[in-house]
């Protein structure tokens, strides 16, 4: 048996959100072939009143509402005792997705990429308690400058990132676009590809390309780099 290499814990209201995006593509085989393992919690079942209350109103008054401590608290607590891996040598983190974190960034992704266990807090509402943040938060991350209305697909976006980091998760056929992207990245020049129909259109592939001849093509690519 394939021993999973990075497993995902998600503590979201909306759990469904993520259905297609775990259910597709890379992310999908990855899950298949357990090269990483995402469980979805939602805290509101861990709410014990009978209304199942997540948020309530700001202490000191103001506007918006406010996620309650005690279903987070709880929800992490279980985790703990359901998904923990057992060593201890595995290597565990927290992450908050709000608009106030961290910007992510491609060095940020390759160092997430190097945890055996990902807790992603996905926020709504206007804010969560300052205790859930002091306490069981090792670090907050932004996607960018600008407000979503919740950490869902912020954190699908870090799942993706750091997914196809792991070894095995880009198969040999698509493995050469983790290479692509961060030389991409690391604003690298890339010359434009083309693939099948020759002429599309009328719309037409240059002919060098079509030519067989290597040398030639990678002299056109050379000056083609942008
Ligand atoms: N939650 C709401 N907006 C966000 C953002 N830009 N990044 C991360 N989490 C968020």
């Amino acid at each position: 048996m394939n021993l999973v290499i990075l497993n995902f814990n998600i503590l979201t209201l909306f759990p469904e959100l993520f259905t297609s995006f775990l259910g597709e593509s890379i992310v999908k085989r990855a899950i298949k072939s357990k090269k990483i393992q995402v469980n979805l919690i939602n805290f509101r079942d861990f709410a014990k009143d009978k209304h199942h209350t997540v948020d309530d109103t700001p202490y000191g008054g103001g506007a918006g509402m406010v996620l309650k401590c005690e279903p987070i608290f709880d929800a992490f607590a279980s985790i703990n005792s359901r998904f923990k891996i057992q060593d201890s040598k595995l290597k565990t983190r927290t992450v908050f997705l709000t608009p106030q974190g961290k910007r992510l960034t491609q060095a940020r992704v390759e160092k997430l990429a190097r945890y055996n266990q990902l807790t992603l807090l996905c926020g709504h509402y206007e804010g969560v308690d300052q205790r859930v943040r002091d306490e069981l938060i090792d670090e907050e991350i932004s996607i960018g400058d600008y407000v979503l209305t919740g950490g869902e697909l912020p954190a699908m976006v870090l799942i993706d990132a750091i997914s196809r980091l792991q070894p095995g998760v880009l198969g040999k056929e698509d493995s050469h676009l983790q290479d692509s992207f961060t030389k991409a990245l690391k604003r690298k020049k890339e010359y434009p590809h083309y693939t099948k129909p020759a002429d599309f259109q009328g719309l037409k592939v240059p002919d060098i390309l079509l030519s067989g001849n290597h040398a030639e093509i990678e002299k056109w690519r050379k000056s083609q780099l942008k």
